[in-house]
């Protein structure tokens, strides 16, 4: 792979297995595997994982004391950082969107577990998410700590290192296994993923693949500028040749949302308790969970030609907590 990444601390447990979906996939009439990114770690488990061996390092590199990050309350990428910063014996501080509950659950109970400091802020504020960070970097530098701040979902030019670097292991995996990748399916939330993969795969002279990243919130031409802003970056930074970047290619696929971000239906609820009771594979309702239905649904299509259709699960297992209400009333 031709790429220049930057610094990397091991933090994930990889490689992540690659594994047939043999039931899903004949009913869907495809060659349907899963990558387990959903296996990275316990607590440090899921996509973020990746872009954190980055950006941690990085922030190491700096010489910073505390990692500063942002989401939602249920935020996966908050939990990953606030554990990954006390993996790396840093402190974190957390802004994150929505009200303190009396009894944390879920990522929030984990992030109040390994110690993370938490600003709390209204939906309101979201959109100055990036200035309350800066002053929380500042009112720690006032304090003479060093403050490293990290973009939600960890999607930078550094943070998408770690997809384009899975994309290596995924197909040195398919060519022990004598299998030809032709679509990785995955769920798009920031961005940062399928910026990495669309990386990864041209930087594999792999521009044969289709990354599809589904989105979960916001819509294509949000993630498309998303996504060209941090490939753009990455090419600034020196990470990849413009020649590379030219090749990078990905489809944001729309119509999955559902009922909006982190909203699900009983309907979704039932496909996801089908897939975990006929295969095992536990996904959430926010993330991984719309993806799959993504993919379900696009292969049902029949317009997909052969090859292995590879679905790359991102985690998200502690998000399922905030939905026990949902999962009960499955029965
Ligand atoms: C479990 C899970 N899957 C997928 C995503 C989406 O990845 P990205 O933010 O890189 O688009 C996220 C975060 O947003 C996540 O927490």
């Amino acid at each position: 792979m031709d790429l220049s990444s930057p610094e990397r601390l091991p933090l994930a447990n990889l490689p992540t297995p690659l594994e047939r979906l043999e039931r899903t996939g004949s009913d869907l009439g495809i060659e349907l595997w899963i990558k387990r990114d959903d296996l990275t770690g316990s607590a440090l488990s899921g996509n973020k994982v990746r872009k954190l061996e980055f950006l941690v390092a990085d922030a190491l590199a700096k010489s910073a004391d505390t990692l500063v990050t942002c989401g939602a309350v249920t935020s996966n990428h908050a939990r990953a950082t606030a554990v990954a910063a006390a993996r790396a014996g840093l402190r974190s501080h957390l802004v994150l969107r929505g009200e303190e509950p009396a009894l944390p659950d879920g990522n929030l109970l984990l992030d109040r577990l390994v110690g993370a400091e938490v600003t709390f802020i209204t939906p309101d504020q979201w959109p100055e998410r990036e200035a309350i960070m800066d002053r929380v970097v500042a009112d720690l530098g006032a304090q003479g700590r060093f403050g490293y701040a990290i973009p939600e979902g960890g999607s930078n030019a550094i943070g998408a290192c770690g997809y384009a670097a899975a994309v290596g292991e995924l197909l040195a995996q398919a060519g022990d296994l004598r299998l030809r990748v032709r679509r990785i399916v995955h769920a798009t939330g920031s961005g940062g993923t399928t910026a990495g993969l669309a990386l990864g795969c041209a930087a594999s002279g792999r521009t044969d693949i289709d990354v599809l990243g589904v989105a979960v919130c916001d819509d294509a031409a949000y993630f498309d500028r998303v996504i060209d802003a941090i490939l753009d970056d990455a090419v600034d930074r020196g990470f990849v040749q413009p020649e590379i970047r030219a090749e990078s290619h990905w489809t944001i696929v729309e119509g999955y949302k559902g009922e909006g971000y982190a909203r699900t239906t009983s309907a979704e609820m039932r496909a996801h308790a089908e897939l975990a009771r006929r295969e095992g594979v536990i996904v959430d309702p926010v993330y991984s969970g719309k993806a799959f239905a993504g993919l379900v649904a696009e292969a049902r299509k029949g317009t997909w030609d052969d090859g292995a259709t590879v679905f790359l699960h991102t985690g998200g297992i502690f998000g399922l907590f905030s939905f026990a209400e949902a999962i009960q009333a499955l029965g």
